[in-house]
């Protein structure tokens, strides 16, 4: 008896004690089968024989459960010794998505103003016709206000989804005491579709009011800014004379390219493309705000904000922007890290 005990108290696994639990106590077991000679022995032998046997599967009983339970609980302290969860360790890296070119060349530009002083204003995508167009001087004949470039709000003659940026002017000046020095980035939105134009894209407006505020102020603030987002000193503009109904007098804003390496690249002036619209605000638009325009001036700009992250970042399709092409999106898109600063470069 002793020997099983023994063998059990010294079992090395629970595999190990199965086996010796199936040889003693199993089936066809040595102590089964002792319990099992019972029945052939005579009175006296069995009265002796009984008590030991059953005494012997009790032990070895007991001394299976009491290893058993020595056996797991060995187990356990070896999963909690070996398998430890280490929640100071790096999880893997696993990037899943991208900042679009849009959100940051719109970061980058107000990084840029937000450092000359220009604070951010919004406006609503969808416009009443006064602030689209009554407000910043655009006659009802305009041909900006024809059915083929204005999304018109249906059953309502007198909303639409914006054209332009322009309607932040308004709802700044409105709203606010000059001086004012606001951009305004945003959707916009016209009935037109080619690989430059798409009906919905994006402009930022730039917008100061002040008193004695001259196109030296908007030349000066447009050169610094270009310079800053397309990070070269050799930036030259070219301010030519044209017409917008909100700005007088009006300039569209060329900017010039050379060749480099076979490319076409912003700076130098071999050749001209147009970026803006700007002007001085026209004194009738100043007065349709409430304000005095003997007493403030200002100027004002707009341009195509995927426009210029097509001219910056090299993408020759603006429709690719909006078709939301992973592949695209994994080549063009940036790091959700790549926070433009000018101490870091604002294309980061
Ligand atoms: N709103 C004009 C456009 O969409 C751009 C512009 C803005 C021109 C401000 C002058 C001043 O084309």
């Amino acid at each position: 008896m002793s020997n099983w005990v023994e063998q059990i108290e010294a079992a090395p696994s629970l595999a190990a004690l199965e086996e010796l639990r199936v040889a003693a106590l199993g089936k066809s077991g040595a102590i089964t089968a002792k319990l099992k000679s019972l029945g052939a022995m005579d009175a006296d032998t069995r009265t002796v024989e009984a008590p030991r046997i059953h005494a012997e599967r009790e032990a070895v009983t007991s001394a299976i459960a009491a290893r058993k339970e020595a056996l797991e609980f060995a187990e356990l302290e070896e999963r909690l010794a070996t398998e430890r969860l280490d929640l100071s360790l790096p999880a893997p890296f696993a990037p899943t998505g991208s900042i679009h070119p849009v959100a940051q060349v719109m970061d980058e530009l107000t990084e840029i103003f937000a450092d000359l002083g220009f604070a951010v204003a919004e406006g609503p995508e969808i416009e009443d016709d006064w602030h689209n167009f009554t407000a910043l001087n655009i006659p009802e004949a305009h041909p900006a206000r024809a059915m083929q470039d204005t999304f018109y709000i249906e059953g309502d003659g007198h909303r639409v989804l914006r054209t332009h940026t322009s309607p932040v002017q308004i709802r700044t000046m409105q709203s606010q005491k000059p001086p004012i020095r606001i951009i305004a980035p945003g959707r916009v939105y016209r009935s037109d579709s080619d690989a430059t134009h798409t009906p919905m894209f994006h402009q930022i407006e730039g917008l100061v009011i002040d008193k004695g505020i001259t196109m030296g102020h908007l030349k000066w603030t447009l050169e610094t800014f270009l310079k800053a987002f397309f990070e070269r000193d050799d930036i030259v503009l070219r301010l030519r004379p044209s017409y917008f109904p909100f700005t007088e007098p009006s300039a569209e804003v060329d900017i010039g390219w050379s060749t480099e390496k076979g490319r076409r690249v912003v700076g130098g002036s071999e050749g001209w493309m147009e970026v803006l619209g700007s002007g001085m605000v026209h004194p009738k638009v100043i007065a349709n705000c409430g304000l005095d325009p003997d007493e403030w001036q200002g100027f004002a700009f707009g341009t195509g904000v995927d426009r210029l992250a097509m001219l910056k970042y090299g993408m020759d399709d603006l429709r690719a922007f909006f078709d939301g092409d992973l592949r695209w999106l994994k080549h063009y898109g940036f790091k959700f890290l790549d926070v433009p600063t000018l101490s870091g470069g604002v294309g980061a």
